[in-house]
């Protein structure tokens, strides 16, 4: 009896483990974009509600991650994007910042800024 508790207890970590790694389809990660991050930084990544909003699409895809892990882990401090970072697990991230990366994007326009 003890030791099928102990058992299931670490099935469960792992399982817990695993949802948390576990990769999320472009299209989940779209849905998860619309949600939660549209709201701020618009549903293309460009247009936030306001023009001091980064433009996350096209954003390199490692740098986006990065940032929300920094956000995550509090290496980088916003008090916004912290307490949103915080609901994301890696897989989500890593997905979300596929997501944003493969959007067109106006950074690579010089002439944005006129
Ligand atoms: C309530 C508004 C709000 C929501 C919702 C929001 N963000 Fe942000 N986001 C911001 C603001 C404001 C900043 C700028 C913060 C700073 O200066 O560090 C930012 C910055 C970022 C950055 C860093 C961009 C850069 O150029 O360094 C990333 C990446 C990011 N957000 C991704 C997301 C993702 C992914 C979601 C959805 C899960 C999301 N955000 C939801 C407001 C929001």
């Amino acid at each position: 009896m003890k030791y099928s508790a102990f058992r299931t207890f670490w099935l469960l970590v792992f399982l817990c483990n695993c949802s948390n790694l576990m990769a999320l389809s472009l299209t989940e990660a779209e849905e998860k974009a619309n949600g939660v991050c549209a709201g701020c930084h618009g549903k293309d990544g460009v247009n936030g509600v306001l023009p001091s909003y980064p433009i996350i699409a096209g954003q390199h895809e490692d740098y986006l991650n990065q940032a929300l892990m920094d956000y995550k882990s509090g290496a980088r401090k916003n008090a916004v994007m912290s307490g949103i970072a915080t609901t994301l697990t890696k897989a989500e991230m890593k997905a979300l910042a596929k997501y944003f990366a493969s959007l067109p994007t106006p950074l690579n326009d010089k002439n944005r800024i006129k």
